[in-house]
């Protein structure tokens, strides 16, 4: 009995960090898929003050989705976006989008 509740208190305490790390996994994953952007729009989405390129950092969730999928699906002209659109999913996308929401601006 003493055996088995040390070996179920082992397996949580073991689990808990691999836990952790599939959290970590997917941040670092949706971060990357961010990264794709700094070039031009800034660090973390935050664009230098005289930069003609808009700051995504802070930009509301839903309206930065709708303007990828405009570009995405050409509703929207540009001149960039509707080839960098091209190459996410609307999934990933939807995670972009959810990041910079996120990011203080
Ligand atoms: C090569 C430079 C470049 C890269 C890389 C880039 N953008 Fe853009 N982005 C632009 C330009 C330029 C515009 C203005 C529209 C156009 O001409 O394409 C723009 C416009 C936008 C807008 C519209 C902003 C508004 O105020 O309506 C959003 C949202 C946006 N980009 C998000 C992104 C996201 C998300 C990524 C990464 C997946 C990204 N951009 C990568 C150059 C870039």
């Amino acid at each position: 009995m003493k055996i088995q509740t040390f070996l179920l208190a082992g397996g949580l305490a073991a689990a808990a960090p691999l836990a952790a790390q599939a959290q970590s996994a997917d941040a670092l994953y949706v971060r990357s898929l961010a990264a794709n952007c700094s070039n031009c729009h800034g660090t973390s989405g935050r664009a230098v003050a005289t930069s003609a390129v808009p700051a995504l950092a802070g930009m509301p969730r839903e309206y930065m989705l709708r303007q990828l999928q405009a570009f995405r699906d050409g509703s929207r002209p540009a001149t960039v976006m509707h080839q960098i659109t091209k190459g996410f999913s609307p999934t990933q996308l939807e995670q972009i989008a959810g990041y910079f929401a996120a990011q203080p601006k």
